[in-house]
């Protein structure tokens, strides 16, 4: 791809997910998509070797997405749930072969539907958790952690200075990966595993 068509898709991307913005502010909770260094960031901790399946939560335009699949996971491995409509769509034409489901991540046991009994490598999440209260954060966590072999990661991402889930009686790890100035805004990566 040129680089004209590639600043265009980027152009046309932003200006979807500014869209995004507009209409549900609360729920995309950034200003921008995250940065390709960044996502890549993220997208490190899978492991395509183990044969499981990713889950990944608030796909958006699907940088992150496309960071996964960068990492050699093949698409029909990959389980996104996304609960806007409009990004839904996108990402269903855009990004052919992973599951893109419509729902909410919050209510996992019903939105994964034949998926509610899969183990999962990791979870890659950029819900806007901080728009949530923390009772919420805490269950999802523990639900995500229960879909996923002892010791592997939940990596989310999150804008404030400290850990968007408080620790908990030794439930999980909480585990700082990375603080990137290169995202807008500056980013914080949190990693979250069973002992
Ligand atoms: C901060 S944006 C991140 C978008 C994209 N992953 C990126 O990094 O640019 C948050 C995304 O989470 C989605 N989202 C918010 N609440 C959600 C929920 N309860 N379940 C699934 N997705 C949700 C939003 O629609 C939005 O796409």
């Amino acid at each position: 791809m040129t680089l004209k068509k590639r600043l265009e898709k980027k152009f046309d991307e932003e200006i979807r997910f500014f869209k995004g913005v507009m209409r549900g502010p609360k729920l995309v909770g950034a200003i921008v998509p995250t940065s390709t260094i960044t996502a890549r960031k993220m997208a490190s901790v899978v492991n395509p070797a183990s044969g499981l399946k990713v889950l990944e939560l608030g796909p958006g335009t699907g940088v992150i997405t496309k960071a996964i699949l960068a990492r050699g996971l093949k698409p029909q491995n990959l389980v996104s749930v996304e609960y806007s409509e409009d990004f839904h769509r996108h990402l269903t034409q855009t990004i052919p072969g992973v599951n893109f489901i419509k729902g909410d991540a919050f209510n996992l046991g019903e939105t994964l539907g034949d998926l509610a009994g899969e183990t999962f490598d990791s979870v890659i999440s950029a819900v806007p958790l901080l728009n949530f209260p923390m009772e919420a954060r805490i269950r999802l966590l523990e639900d995500l952690l229960d879909r996923l072999p002892r010791g592997r990661p939940v990596v989310q991402i999150s804008y404030g200075p400290v850990s968007p889930i408080i620790a908990k009686g030794g439930s999980y790890h909480i585990r700082h990966l990375d603080f990137i100035v290169r995202n807008i805004p500056p980013a914080q990566l949190w990693v979250y595993s069973r002992p």
